[in-house]
């Protein structure tokens, strides 16, 4: 019983921690992508990597006690005086506030265990004394008990369906949750792996012998590499994490299944062998339903446990969602990076296309569209015709967005422009020549596209890496789940409580009246004259 009440406590940190490992891997390889020299290590630098509430508009104390009104529960660590720090996983008050709620159903299930015991000791002490009485016959109770009995069966049978149906539902809703959780996460671990190919492909691109400045190359060596490990290692704690909590939810939905079960056997088999008066049989059954009953009642404690804890969490998600600006027990834990490093890594990225693009242009504006004596022979391939036109340039020299300027070719129509400029070549591969009227060979046109295409994967990933920096993609990710999978999870594990405590509350009562209606039936065959 503690095993399970533990499984179940063991359920709730884990959809949290998997929650925050995702946040947490998926912010850090961003960050250490960014920042390319700073190796990634995880939780403790978390405090450093705050958003940095010094550059937000509102003043350093104002913090905001996640879900308060929630979790205004009794701590026992502190006197039972009521815990006011709100939803806080890294506070042993708050867990030692929310294990108080479950204490009076784990009191109940021990008092049940003692006293139940101590009160079959002495009926069946009792009983040796008064063996062949058989005056305790009364119709009335005879038939209450029968009735009672009835009643029992039934509502042991509905709770076993509550139970049943509910398990189901959680477990369902569950994993929903982590799937959706993995399935933002692979979406992030594609992006950075995108994400460093394309910037692997920028180092090396290179347009007539002219290549990226070697220091932007160094950079985007460190950079790749980061960011290739940060993915590798993220992508195996997803599967690994999502496996392991897979595996238990699997096996908690067995063990709920296999209780129920045995329940609904004990309610029918003890009705059965009561109304046929099998003394020894019903003895053996209320022994069994004396210790399932405790298990079941333990259990019940354990999911109103994780009842809370689940629905404390939700709540928590949709106020950190709701208030961005506050700082909460979530930013200790969630490294969200402060806004200057956020706009540095945005400003890598940027520096990075906006020199493609300039060594892309350099090559078109200083060798294609100028006219050189034959004797200049890597710059000569007998170019000629009409000019051809710049690639648009999406940032002005300070970063911010920059309009295209009249005859620029954007990233997407580069492709399709230049082709009108490429010649038919003739000569050895690296020194062929024009024989047609062209300024691009087709050699250095492939490279020049290969460029274009680069920069706009790098160009359309920054507002990827601005989400990551931000926070904003974890925000999306708790937004959608308090929004859509949180009503769910909190009825679901309602539901599986509800039902716990219906059955053992049945089986309760019910093994009583096994007791008093074998009893009675024995008494009234004693008492009718044969
Ligand atoms: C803390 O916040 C309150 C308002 O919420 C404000 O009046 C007070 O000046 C702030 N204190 C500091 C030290 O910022
Ligand atoms: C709890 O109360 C006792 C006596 O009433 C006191 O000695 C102890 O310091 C209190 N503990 C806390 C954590 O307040
Ligand atoms: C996430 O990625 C792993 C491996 O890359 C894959 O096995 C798993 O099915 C993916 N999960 C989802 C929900 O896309
Ligand atoms: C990333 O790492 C994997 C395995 O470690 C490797 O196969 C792949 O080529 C790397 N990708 C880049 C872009 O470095
Ligand atoms: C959460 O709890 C930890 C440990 O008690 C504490 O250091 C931290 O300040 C708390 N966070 C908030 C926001 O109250
Ligand atoms: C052409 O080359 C000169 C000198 O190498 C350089 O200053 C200039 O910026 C280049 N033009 C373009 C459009 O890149
Ligand atoms: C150079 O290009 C012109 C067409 O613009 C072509 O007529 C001529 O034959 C070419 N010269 C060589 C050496 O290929």
């Amino acid at each position: 019983m503690a095993l399970a009440a533990g499984s179940s406590v063991g359920v709730a940190s884990v959809v949290v921690l998997l929650l925050l490992v995702v946040a947490n891997a998926s912010s850090s390889s961003s960050h250490a992508g960014s920042d390319g020299g700073r190796v990634l290590s995880e939780g403790s630098t978390a405090a450093s990597w705050r958003r940095s509430v010094a550059e937000s508009p509102l003043p350093r104390n104002n913090s905001l006690v996640l879900a308060a009104a929630r979790t205004y529960r009794s701590d026992p660590l502190a006197n039972l005086t009521m815990y006011t720090g709100g939803w806080n996983i890294s506070d042993q008050h708050y867990w030692a506030s929310v294990a108080y709620t479950a204490v009076p159903l784990f009191f109940f299930a021990i008092l049940w265990f003692v006293g139940f015991g101590i009160a079959m000791l002495i009926i069946s002490c009792f009983c040796c004394f008064c063996r062949n009485k058989s005056d305790g016959y009364s119709p009335t109770s005879y038939v209450t008990s029968l009735t009672m009995l009835i009643l029992l069966t039934c509502a042991t049978i509905a709770g076993c369906l509550v139970l049943h149906v509910g398990t189901e539902f959680f477990h369902n809703s569950t994993i929903n949750t982590v799937e959706y959780v993995v399935g933002q996460g692979n979406l992030t671990v594609d992006n950075l792996r995108n994400f460093a190919g394309s910037l692997a492909a920028a180092k090396n691109i290179g347009v007539d012998q002219i290549f990226l400045p070697a220091d932007v190359q160094r950079k985007i060596d460190l950079v790749e590499e980061k960011l290739n490990s940060s993915a590798n290692e993220f992508s195996a704690r997803i599967v690994s994490n999502y496996e392991k909590f897979k595996d238990m939810m699997d096996k908690m939905q067995y063990y709920l299944r296999y209780l129920a079960a045995i329940m609904l056997g004990l309610a029918l088999l003890g009705f059965v062998f009561s109304v046929l008066g099998l003394h020894f049989l019903v003895s053996l059954l209320v022994i069994a339903g004396w210790i399932v009953v405790t298990v079941t009642v333990m259990l019940a404690g354990g999911f109103i446990l994780l009842h809370n804890v689940v629905g404390d969490t939700c709540v928590a998600m949709d106020e950190w969602v709701t208030h961005p600006q506050a700082h909460t027990a979530l930013d200790d834990i969630l490294p969200c990076v402060d806004m200057a490093t956020a706009h540095e890594s945005l400003h890598r990225s940027q520096e990075v296309t906006a020199q493609l693009v300039a060594l892309v242009n350099n090559v078109i504006m200083n060798i294609s569209n100028r006219e050189f004596p034959p004797a200049i022979r890597p710059l000569y391939f007998n170019q000629s015709g009409p000019l051809m036109p710049v690639l648009c340039d999406p940032f002005n020299q300070d970063m911010s967005a920059r309009q295209c300027g009249p005859g620029e070719v954007t990233f997407k129509t580069a492709a399709a422009e230049w082709k009108k400029f490429e010649c038919a070549v003739s000569g050895p591969p690296g020194s062929e020549v024009c024989t047609t009227a062209g300024r691009v060979t087709p050699p250095a046109y492939n490279q020049m596209t290969a460029a274009a295409s680069i920069s706009m994967g790098l160009y359309e990933f920054g507002p990827f890496l601005m989400d990551l920096q931000d926070c904003s993609f974890v925000r999306e990710t708790f937004e959608s789940i308090s929004l859509k999978n949180c009503p769910g999870l909190e009825a679901h594990s309602r539901f599986v409580y509800l039902g716990l405590l219906v059955v053992s509350g049945a089986i309760m009562l019910a093994v009583v009246f096994w007791m008093v209606h074998t009893r009675q039936r024995r008494w009234r065959a004693r008492s009718k004259p044969v």
